[in-house]
Formats: structure tokens, sequence, C-alpha cells
């Protein structure tokens, strides 16, 4: 089979379209043929040699942790799969940024790691769509639930995950303030139920904020990290909390305890989406779970750009210079 691979860490030069070998399904583990791979920010990371990488990265490396496809094989002992099945899969059991292997034409999961799709959801919308949900609903549902009366800030608000937090607050009553790089994202945003758009990178956003809801808001939603993090203590109301999901620009530093109380008694979170399906089943229950809103019409999901999975390398650069919007999908 085909796969993109790096030898090296490096800029997205260093990713190659290679032949390699697959060996047969391990017991326990099903074999998919890829038709829809996300690219995740946490590949971009793994290429680069990111900053949160536990152990020395073992080269050649497939990048990429999620994707969908259609059964090809199964090894001994599995039962719940047979060829044909169509499946996604987010991660393979451990943390999402190690053991990774989805940038390929092919290859062999854990079976307990699996999600059948049901009618409806295309293989690209579940790439496009599950981590990035899960995501959207671990702080929704987890962390910080917006209700009427609210306003949000969600920084990056076109992105993958801002998009869904975007719908979803919208939908359960908030009034939504997304920053936003560029004028089409700001239209994307708003078509995503954004009320107020601000571009930060040429605007001080938090007067901004502060113009629109003098008295702060909510919530801050932030997978931006370290150029809007601190920053945005200074948007949030008495009592109010900020999420820090992400780090697109990189890790935010260290925060001084006092800082909470002194800015207004103020709760941070870091969740990350692995917590939100541990444990035997949960993943597919929390899949069934975002399968329903989609199906309800609360979530919309779609890939806003795909690229066939040679091209892996043109996707990431576009995601590096901020080009694209939504989530990014490689075709096999
Ligand atoms: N905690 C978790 O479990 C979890 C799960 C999934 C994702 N994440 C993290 O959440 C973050 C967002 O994920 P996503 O899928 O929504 O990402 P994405 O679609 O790739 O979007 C990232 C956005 O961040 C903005 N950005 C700001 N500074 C940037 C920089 N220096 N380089 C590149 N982009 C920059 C860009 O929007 P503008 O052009 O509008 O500024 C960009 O579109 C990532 O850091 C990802 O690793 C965390």
């Amino acid at each position: 089979m085909r796969a993109i691979r790096i030898h090296s860490n490096g800029g997205p030069e260093v990713m190659r379209w290679e032949d390699c070998e697959l060996p047969p399904p391990r017991p326990g583990e099903v074999r998919i043929r890829h038709i829809a791979i996300a690219v995740n920010f946490s590949d971009i990371n793994i290429r680069r040699g990111g900053f949160y990488i536990a152990r020395p990265q073992q080269f050649p490396l497939i990048p990429g942790n999620e994707g969908a496809g259609v059964v090809a094989g199964v090894g001994a002992g599995v039962t719940d799969f047979r060829a044909g099945d169509r499946v996604a899969y987010v991660g393979t059991g451990g943390p999402f940024y190690e053991e990774t292997g989805a940038y390929a034409e092919e290859r062999n999961v854990p079976a307990s790691c699996l999600v059948r799709l049901p009618e409806g959801i295309s293989e690209a919308v579940a790439a496009a769509f599950l981590l990035k949900g899960l995501t959207a609903a671990m702080i929704i549902t987890r962390v910080y639930t917006p209700k009427a009366g609210d306003t949000i800030l969600i920084h990056a608000a076109a992105s993958g995950v801002g998009l869904l937090l975007c719908q979803w607050s919208k939908y359960l009553g908030a009034t939504v303030i997304g920053t936003v790089g560029s004028a089409e994202k700001a239209a994307l945003a708003k078509a995503n139920g954004c009320d107020h758009t601000i571009p930060y990178r040429d605007t001080d956003f938090v007067a901004a904020v502060q113009r629109i809801v003098p008295e702060g808001v909510s919530a801050v939603f932030d997978g931006v990290g370290k150029d809007t993090f601190i920053p945005s203590f200074d948007c949030v109301r008495r009592f109010g909390m900020l999420v820090n999901y992400g780090n697109a620009s990189g890790h935010v530093p260290p925060v001084d305890l006092l800082l909470l109380a002194k800015k207004g008694s103020l709760s941070v979170s870091r969740p990350g989406f692995s917590s939100y399906t541990a444990g035997p089943g949960m993943f597919q229950k929390a899949c069934g779970e975002l399968f329903d809103l989609i199906r309800r019409g609360i979530l919309r999901a779609e890939a806003s750009g795909t690229y066939a999975l040679l091209d892996a390398a043109t996707a990431h650069r576009d995601i590096e210079t901020r080009k694209v919007a939504g989530a990014v999908v490689l075709l096999a």
C-alpha cells in the first residue's frame, strides 16, 4: 500500500508519498481501507516534532490518527465487524498523537476503536467531524454549557472545532462573538451562528469584546492558545470561565493562580478529548450522540477543504498559513 511518511521532523516538505508494507491484521485488529482521513492540527505538531510528544518518535512515521473507510479484513477473534462494513476511528487507544498511521491507503486498528457509520453519514463527513465534534461536545457538555443570556467568545471561530462551537452555542441560546483571521472566515463564522466577528489579526480583540459586552463574556473557548489565552482574561465577567482546548499559535504559558482572583474570580479549564471518551464503549456512545445532533440539524458537519491523500503536504501548508477554514479531509 502507499502512505505519506516522514523520515525526520520538519516542514511540509518532509512528507513523502511512498510504497510500504502493511502486515495482516493481528488478533483483535481490523484492516481498514481508508476513504477519508482527517487532518488535525496535532498532525502538524507531530510533523514539526511538536511540544507534546512524550516519547521519542520512531521514523519513518505515518502521521494522522483519524479516518473513515471500509473494513478490508479482520484478525483472529474479531466478531463485531466484517469485510465491507463502513467504519471510522479517532485514535487507536493511547494518546491521540502516538501510534499514528492514518495518512495511508490502508491501516490496521484495534476493533475496539471503531464506530460503525450510520446511513446518511459519509466517510468524508465522519473524517471532517468526529474529533472536532467530540472536542466541541466535551467542552459544551462537560466544561461549560452556554445558555440563553450568556455571551461566549470563541477564538478562531472559523476553525474546524470553532465552527461547531459556534453552531452549538447559538443553538443553546447564547450570543456568540468569534475572532477570525480573514473576511472570508468572518462570513463563514456568521453563517455558522456567530453574532459578532472580530478580525483579531489587525484589531485589539480585548477592546473590541469590551465594546460589545462591557460586563464581560460568560466563557471563552480558545483553541489558539499562546496568542489569545492570557489577553482573554480581560474579556471575561466575574466568575467567568476560560477554556483552553488547543495551541494553534503555541502553548499557553504557565498561569499564576492568583491572577484568576485578581481578574474577577475566574475559572480555567484545559480539557483533552481522550478523557471524554475514556472507558469501554464511551467513544461509540459519544459518536452516537454526535450523529444524533447531525440528524436533528443542530450540528452541520462537512469538510470545507478536501485534498488527495498524496497532496497531504499542500493541506498542511494551507492550514499553517491559515488559508483554509473549517475541517480539512484527505481523500484516499
Ligand atoms: N483538547 C483536545 O482534545 C483537542 C481536540 C481537537 C483539537 N484540538 C486543538 O484545537 C486547536 C484547533 O483545532 P482545529 O481542528 O479547530 O484547528 P484548525 O481547523 O486547523 O484551525 C486552527 C485555526 O487557528 C487559527 N490560528 C491562530 N494562530 C495560528 C497559527 N499561528 N497557525 C495556524 N493557525 C492559527 C487559524 O484561524 P484564523 O486564521 O481565523 O486565526 C486556524 O484556522 C488545535 O490546536 C488542535 O490541536 C484539541
